[in-house]
């Protein structure tokens, strides 16, 4: 069965609906982030301070690809994975797309107390929250099917991707 990937802003909820989604069609469930944490032996913020971001998206195009060579999982991708035109060629060729999304006062909530995400780490966090989704927003549009989270809980969400998974995604693209 062709993969499902979830695209999407930090904060938007793709592990945790990502997990539950794999539970429910019991497929594997991969996170690219954790992946990158795990070859590195380094966090996220590390890998971001020590060897820079752009570094950092290299690492990420190589998971990338290599998760997209197979089938049957769940994959749950860092909120700038679409940023990059070959991530999102690799995606599809054996995926379908779902990007979740929720307003930024929402996301902002979400993210307040994790210190996790440095492109978050800045004075005005809600600020530079509304712009990276500005600038990000048609990168999110490739995807196949959205879903807002803003005001739903992840059980419903992973409920509607299944759904719409089972009727459409499965063969579609
Ligand atoms: C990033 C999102 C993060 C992580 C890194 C960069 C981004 O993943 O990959 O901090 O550019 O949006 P989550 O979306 O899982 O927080």
């Amino acid at each position: 069965m062709k993969n499902i990937v979830l695209i999407g802003f930090m904060g938007t909820g793709k592990s945790r609906v990502g997990h539950m989604v794999a539970r429910k069609l019991g497929l594997k469930f991969v996170d690219t982030d954790d992946l990158i944490v795990e070859r590195l032996q380094m966090s996220i913020s590390d890998i971001f301070a020590r060897l820079g971001e752009e570094r950092f998206r290299e690492i990420e195009k190589q998971v990338i690809a290599e998760v997209s060579a197979k089938d049957n999982q769940v994959i749950a991708t860092g909120g700038g994975v679409p940023l990059i035109e070959e991530n999102v060629t690799n995606l599809k060729r054996n995926g379908v797309l779902i990007c979740l999304s929720a307003n930024p006062e929402i996301i902002y909530r979400r993210t307040l107390r994790s210190d996790t995400r440095p492109l978050l780490r800045t004075q005005d966090k809600l600020e530079r929250i509304k712009d990276l989704l500005e600038s990000r927003q048609l990168y999110y549009a490739v995807a196949d099917y959205q879903v807002d989270t803003s005001s739903r809980p992840a059980s419903a969400v992973a409920k509607e991707i299944v759904e719409f998974y089972q009727a459409d995604g499965k063969s579609s693209g």
